[in-house]
């Protein structure tokens, strides 16, 4: 019986969404950890291989899986792959577009109400009894502010469509004009970050991007903004973000996103009371995380039968589109 083709698998997988490819290739797991360059030797035969972000596929650890032709990431975003070392070595790469919009959207919205109307403050006054004393201090409205949207994709349209539902103003910045009748507004990137109550950022992380907002943004900002980031952590500068919250030079911030992942209590972040922090969980449900599994399987599967995956990384690259149809986030 001819040997079968292997699979790597280190990101967690309900055990039932294998049996497609098990019927077809033998799978090796290693979900305890990020696969190091170390360890890599054990899967020099990979041809696919299931991760996620918290991976990075650097070129040194290319170079010791030969026979690799596929990397499969369950997630929208593909930051932690050296995509010309890909793309030089034929290695396909693939992605979850479209299935998490949702959820991520739900979240950015969750997180401007939060910080807008001050629930978590909220929360924290009835809970210490702080009630008892006298009636919380007022918030502002949310509809009739202005949101800006950095980065206008799926993820920025959907954001649009209910902070207009919000009765929000809304506007965005991305490169090229929206073709949809999202209802948003396209306006310069200084307009956008001056302007605008509430930012969301949801670029996705490029050399180009990376530490793109940081002083120069923050101090055109009103004092009465809030940034909120649901893309990659390394888009804000981040150093430059905790000066301008230390100095109240905005409102606050909503993170679900940090330069390096996952931060400790005893990062500068969290000493700060005018940022709201969330651990990365834009698209942690279920229900969205299932599918994005589903849909990385699926893609892994087409790509190693050398069919057309749905989340075609190198097509869209090679399209001259690389935000327009799977690589952003947004
Ligand atoms: C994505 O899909 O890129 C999310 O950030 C999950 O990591």
């Amino acid at each position: 019986m001819p040997t079968r083709k292997r699979v790597l698998i280190n990101v967690p997988v309900t055990p039932s969404l294998l049996a497609p490819l098990e019927s077809e290739y033998e799978i090796v797991c290693h979900v305890e950890e990020a696969l190091t360059i170390e360890a890599v030797s054990e899967y020099r035969d990979i041809e696919g291989w299931l991760t996620t972000t918290f991976q990075p596929v650097t070129r040194e650890i290319l170079d010791d899986l030969p026979q690799l032709r596929v990397v499969s990431n369950v997630a929208v975003g593909y930051d932690n792959i050296d995509v010309a070392a890909c793309t030089s070595r034929g290695v396909q790469i693939c992605n979850t577009p479209d299935v998490l919009d949702a959820a991520v959207a739900e979240l950015a919205i969750g997180m401007l109400l939060t910080i807008g109307r001050g629930i978590r403050a909220g929360d924290a006054f009835v809970r210490t009894g702080a009630w008892q004393h006298g009636p919380a201090p007022l918030t502002s409205d949310v509809h009739g502010k202005t949101l800006g949207i950095l980065g206008m994709g799926r993820i920025g349209r959907r954001v649009a469509r209910t902070a207009l539902a919000l009765d929000m103003n809304v506007r965005y910045h991305n490169r090229t004009r929206s073709t949809d009748d999202s209802g948003a507004t396209w306006v310069d990137r200084d307009t956008l970050f001056r302007t605008s109550d509430f930012i969301v950022v949801l670029v996705p992380l490029t050399a180009k991007t990376r530490a793109s907002v940081g002083t120069q943004e923050l101090d055109v900002m009103k004092k009465s903004a809030y940034l909120i980031n649901v893309s990659r952590g390394a888009v804000v500068n981040e150093a430059e973000l905790i000066g301008a919250l230390r100095a109240n030079k905005i409102a606050g911030a909503a993170l679900d996103v940090m330069e390096t992942e996952p931060i400790g209590a005893d990062h500068p972040l969290c000493q700060l009371p005018n940022v709201l922090l969330l651990p990365h969980v834009g698209s942690a449900t279920r229900e969205t995380r299932l599918a994005m599994t589903e849909l990385a399987i699926t893609n892994l599967m087409d790509a190693l039968a050398c069919r057309v995956p749905t989340g075609d990384v190198n097509r869209a690259l090679a399209s001259g589109h690389p935000h327009s149809r799977v690589t952003d986030r947004n």
